[in-house]
């Protein structure tokens, strides 16, 4: 909601830094990122990028950021530039990138586009505190760097309609088999309909979801406490 795309991404690092602040030396941070493009529908509404560089004032990181910048119909490479901050210290120090990972939706939503290739995938990123990062191998070895799954749509119980972006399942899952310890603690700042805390819960670790809407917390606090929803996530 943020204004331009440079005050998204200092935002972001922002929050990247509060987790940082919080993180088990040994801990992991899993970020999940769609890309978007800079179109010229979402430049008249203020959102998106600007090609006159935004409107924040001198004191945010984004000023006169490239992201600011790019054509209209370009991708702005948001996932990988909040990734770069990370790698350049603009949230709360060093970070090690352990590894890129593609979410392949193999069910996507139809893109309409027919002047480029279909977009059909987000990234996922694995960024630790210190080179010595807990893992647990039997897990690990499971997973690859390309994630072939489908999208999972989701009715909230509080029935206010569907939770727009919820990610499947098996990604926070496994994510927290393989790099939390079992009874550690999982906390997912933008947890939605609190997909993440359920598959910590059901997995033997303590899940913490936080989100802008009620809502969708009263969602994630109904989900990871139903039987039914957390036999879904131990299914490997
Ligand atoms: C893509 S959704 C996350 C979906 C989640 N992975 C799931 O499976 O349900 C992003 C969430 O971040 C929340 N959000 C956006 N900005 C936020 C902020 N500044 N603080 C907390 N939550 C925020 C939104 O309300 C939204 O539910």
């Amino acid at each position: 909601m943020e204004p331009t795309p440079a005050e998204f991404l200092d935002a972001l690092w922002t929050v990247t830094a509060e987790c940082r602040r919080v993180l088990n030396p040994g801990g992991s941070l899993f970020f999940n990122f769609n890309d978007k493009y800079n179109s010229a529908a979402s430049n008249q509404n203020g959102l998106g990028a600007t090609l006159q560089g935004g409107s924040h004032d001198s004191n945010r990181i984004g000023r006169g950021s490239t992201v600011d910048l790019v054509p209209v119909k370009s991708l702005l490479g948001l996932p990988w530039r909040y990734a770069i901050g990370l790698l350049d210290g603009k949230a709360g120090g060093e970070w090690i990138l352990r590894s890129d990972m593609i979410w392949n939706k193999t069910n996507g939503m139809p893109d309409p586009a027919r002047d480029r290739a279909a977009r059909k995938h987000e990234y996922l990123f694995h960024f630790t505190k210190n080179g010595k990062h807990f893992a647990n191998p039997a897990e690990v070895v499971k997973l690859k760097s390309v994630w072939d799954l489908p999208t999972e749509s989701l009715l909230l119980p509080t029935g206010s309609g569907k939770h727009p972006a919820p990610f499947p399942l098996a990604i926070p899952a496994a994510l927290i088999r393989g790099w939390c310890p079992e009874g550690g603690v999982v906390l997912d700042p933008f947890g939605g309909s609190g997909t993440t805390a359920l598959a910590a819960w059901a997995n033997g670790r303590t899940g913490i979801s936080l989100d802008l809407s009620q809502d969708y917390s009263t969602t994630a606090l109904r989900r990871s406490s139903d039987p039914k929803n957390r036999e879904r996530a131990l299914n490997r």
